[in-house]
Parts: C-alpha cells; sequence; structure tokens
C-alpha cells in the first residue's frame, strides 16, 4: 500500500534536506510542494499579469494547461509545455510568490493538485500545510522545528557557499520576518498538525533528522 509522509516547519528547518533525503532512502516521490505556488507566479510574471490582481491570476491559471509527472524519483509539471526548473528560483519569483499563495482559488488548484499526486505511488511531500491541510489524515506527519538562530546559521552558511555576500544579522532579519508572515497569515498558516511528531533538530545533523523519520515511518 502507498504511504504519504508530510513535513512541515519554518523556512530553514530542514524540510527540503530531510525529505529527499527520506525520498531516496525509502525509494520514495519527493514533491516540493512550493514549487507549484511558485509556478503559479512564474506564468503570472511572464504573462506580465499583475500578482496583487487575484482575479487576474486566477483567469490566467484557468486558461493555462498543468500536466504533472515524475523525473528522476521527484514530482515535476509542466505549464504550457514548458517545464521551469531554475526559473522558479529567479528573484521575480522569490518577490511575488507570497501574494499568490494567499488567494485562496490558488490555493484551491495546489491542495487538489498535490492531493492527486497520490496516483504516483507513496509520497514524501514538504511545505507548510501539508499535515494540517493536503494529507491531514497520513499517519506520517511530521514538524520540523530548529532555533531561529540555527535556522538563520544554516542560510547564511548556504548564501556564503554559494557565494554570496549576505551579512548574518540580514540574514536573521529576514528569516523572522518570513517566520512571521508564514505563521500569522489568514489562510492556512504554518501550525503544528494534530498528531504531527515534531522534531527539534537544533543540535541534530541532517542524517539524524532523516533516520528519525524512516524510522517511524517503517516501525509502523
Ligand atoms: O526546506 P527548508 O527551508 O526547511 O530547509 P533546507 O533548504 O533543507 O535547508 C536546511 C539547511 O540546513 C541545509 O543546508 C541542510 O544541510 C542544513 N541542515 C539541516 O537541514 N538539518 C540539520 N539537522 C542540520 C543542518
Ligand atoms: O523554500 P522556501 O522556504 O523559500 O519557499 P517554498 O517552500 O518554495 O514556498 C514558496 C512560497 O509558497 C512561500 O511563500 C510559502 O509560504 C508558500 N507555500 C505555502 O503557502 N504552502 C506550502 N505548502 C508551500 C509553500
Amino acid at each position: 500500500m502507498s504511504k504519504t509522509i508530510a513535513i512541515d516547519g519554518p523556512s530553514a528547518s530542514g524540510k527540503s534536506s530531510v525529505s529527499k533525503g527520506v525520498a531516496a532512502e525509502l525509494g520514495f516521490i519527493y514533491v516540493d510542494s512550493g514549487a507549484l505556488y511558485r509556478g503559479v507566479t512564474w506564468q503570472a510574471v511572464r504573462k506580465g499579469v499583475d500578482v496583487t490582481n487575484a482575479e487576474a491570476v486566477v483567469n490566467l491559471l484557468h486558461d493555462s494547461d498543468w500536466d504533472f509527472f515524475i523525473q528522476d524519483g521527484a514530482s515535476t509539471f509542466s505549464i504550457d509545455g514548458d517545464v521551469p526548473v531554475q526559473e522558479l528560483r529567479e528573484k521575480e519569483v522569490r518577490e511575488n510568490v507570497a501574494h499568490v499563495a494567499v488567494i485562496p482559488e490558488i490555493r484551491k488548484f495546489v491542495v487538489e493538485s498535490l492531493q492527486s499526486l497520490e496516483h504516483f505511488g507513496s509520497l514524501v511531500m514538504e511545505g507548510r500545510d501539508i499535515g494540517t491541510v493536503v494529507f491531514p489524515d497520513s499517519p506520517y506527519k511530521f514538524y520540523l522545528d530548529a532555533d531561529p538562530e540555527e535556522r538563520a546559521m544554516r542560510r547564511y552558511r548556504e548564501l556564503v557557499a554559494a557565494g554570496e555576500s549576505e551579512k548574518a544579522e540580514e540574514v536573521m532579519e529576514s528569516l523572522k520576518k518570513r517566520d512571521k508572515i508564514d505563521s500569522t497569515r489568514k489562510v492556512d498558516p504554518l501550525t503544528v498538525a494534530p498528531g504531527a511528531q515534531v522534531i527539534d533538530s537544533t543540535s541534530m545533523s541532517l542524517e539524524e533528522v532523516i533516520q528519525t523519520v524512516v524510522n517511524f515511518v517503517r516501525a509502523d
């Protein structure tokens, strides 16, 4: 029987690294739910649609053709025949995605699309509302957390490794701002799902977190 693992948590708590590691170890399909919000945003940006105009974004979605498929063990999608990957990380997308992610019709489309992926097989899905909204009945719900200072350091180290010249204090400020927006927004805020296993990874290695999730799922 196929299984769906839901992994939620704040920015830089390790969701994507842990989810990819768990998916590789268990042979499950990795799903980055944020990519769908980014996909809608990318489509709006390239079509010149104002992301603060919810009606226009929703109309554009209705006129767009999405197709989901599995590539290299991860779920991916095309929009009107194009497969955005690097494009989803562009600055314009990053800066506009928060507007798109609060539009209820867009969330409905993304949530239903994510739910439909179960027909591909067992999934490891990361996001903010996977255990609360997308798969609330999954017996495998995890909420990853870590102290804000540790999460900011993780992001800072990544930026430095990528050759960016950001200041540690700026990374901390930006992370705190994101935490606040994610947990106080009206639609599907970031909260611990009932029955979720909370993992505080402040002093755990990535491998230890992956093994904690894998052992929990295997023990069932
Ligand atoms: O997806 P999310 O924003 O939650 O986090 P991420 O992109 O996976 O980034 C977490 C960063 O912290 C990565 O560089 C990991 O290698 C590192 N890390 C971790 O994820 N978990 C730990 N227990 C320790 C470090
Ligand atoms: O990786 P990062 O934390 O930068 O963001 P992401 O996971 O790619 O998500 C992009 C945007 O979509 C963020 O503004 C999230 O708050 C939002 N999002 C969401 O509302 N619900 C999800 N399940 C996943 C992402």
